[in-house]
C-alpha cells in the first residue's frame, strides 16, 4: 500500500542544491513512498484579510497538502532560519482558523548548504513551528548535506559514498516513521 509524500523545497530557485537533494532521495526512497511535489511559488504574501477568501493558488496548495499523507521538507538556510517562502507557506496552510491542513502529517526535515553545519538552524527553526502546527517530525537522524562540486552524478543521484550512506540512514528511517504513523 502506497504512502503519498508531500514534498516541500524551501527554495525557488532553479539551480536549487536543496531541490537537487530532493531528487536524490527520491530516487533512495522505496517504491511505497510516492513522492508528489507541492509548489509554494505561486503562493501570495499572506494577508489575513483573505483567510474569508483564499486565493485560487492557495486554495490548491492546501488541497496538496491535505491529500498527502506524509511530508518532506528540504530546506535552505537563510540568514540562520529557514526563507520567508516556506514560512509563507506554513502559515497560509495553516489557516482560516480551525481548518489547517496540516495536523498529524509525520514530516521529516533535511536540508543542503555549501557550509558544513548549514541548514542546522534553520531545520531546528522549523522544527519549532512544525510542532506548533500538530506536525510530528523525524527527530534522527538529523542530517546537513554540506554541498560540493560533483557530489551529485549525471542521474541525480549522490556519487559521494559517504554522503550517500548518510542520506540512505536518513530516508531508511524516514520510511519506518511515516510507515508507524500512517500504517
Ligand atoms: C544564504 N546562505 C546561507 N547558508 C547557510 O548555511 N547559512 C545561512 O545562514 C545562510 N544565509 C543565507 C541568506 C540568504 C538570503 C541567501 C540567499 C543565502 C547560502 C545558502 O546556503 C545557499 O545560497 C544555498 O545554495 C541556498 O539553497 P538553494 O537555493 O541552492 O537550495
Amino acid at each position: 500500500n502506497a504512502i503519498k509524500v508531500g514534498l516541500i523545497v524551501g527554495s525557488l530557485r532553479k539551480e536549487s542544491i536543496n531541490r537537487r537533494l530532493a531528487g536524490a532521495i527520491v530516487k533512495m526512497a522505496p517504491a511505497q513512498l510516492q513522492f508528489e511535489d507541492i509548489p509554494i511559488g505561486d503562493l501570495p504574501l499572506y494577508n489575513q484579510d483573505l483567510d474569508t477568501a483564499l486565493p485560487e493558488p492557495v486554495q490548491r496548495f492546501k488541497q496538496a497538502v491535505e491529500s498527502a499523507q506524509a511530508l518532506l521538507f528540504v530546506t535552505p538556510e537563510y540568514n540562520r532560519s529557514f526563507p520567508g517562502v516556506l514560512k509563507n507557506a506554513l502559515d497560509w496552510g495553516s489557516r482560516p482558523w480551525g481548518k489547517s491542513s496540516w495536523p498529524n502529517k509525520p514530516a521529516g526535515v533535511i536540508g543542503a548548504s555549501g557550509s558544513p553545519v548549514g541548514t542546522a538552524l534553520a531545520q531546528e527553526h522549523l522544527r519549532l513551528v512544525l510542532a506548533a502546527l500538530d506536525v510530528p517530525t523525524l527527530a534522527q537522524p538529523f542530517v546537513f548535506v554540506q554541498h560540493a562540486e560533483g557530489l551529485y552524478d549525471d542521474s541525480g543521484a549522490i556519487a559521494n559514498q559517504v554522503v550517500r550512506n548518510f542520506v540512505q540512514g536518513f530516508v531508511d528511517r524516514y520510511a519506518a516513521f511515516v510507515t508507524r504513523h500512517v500504517g
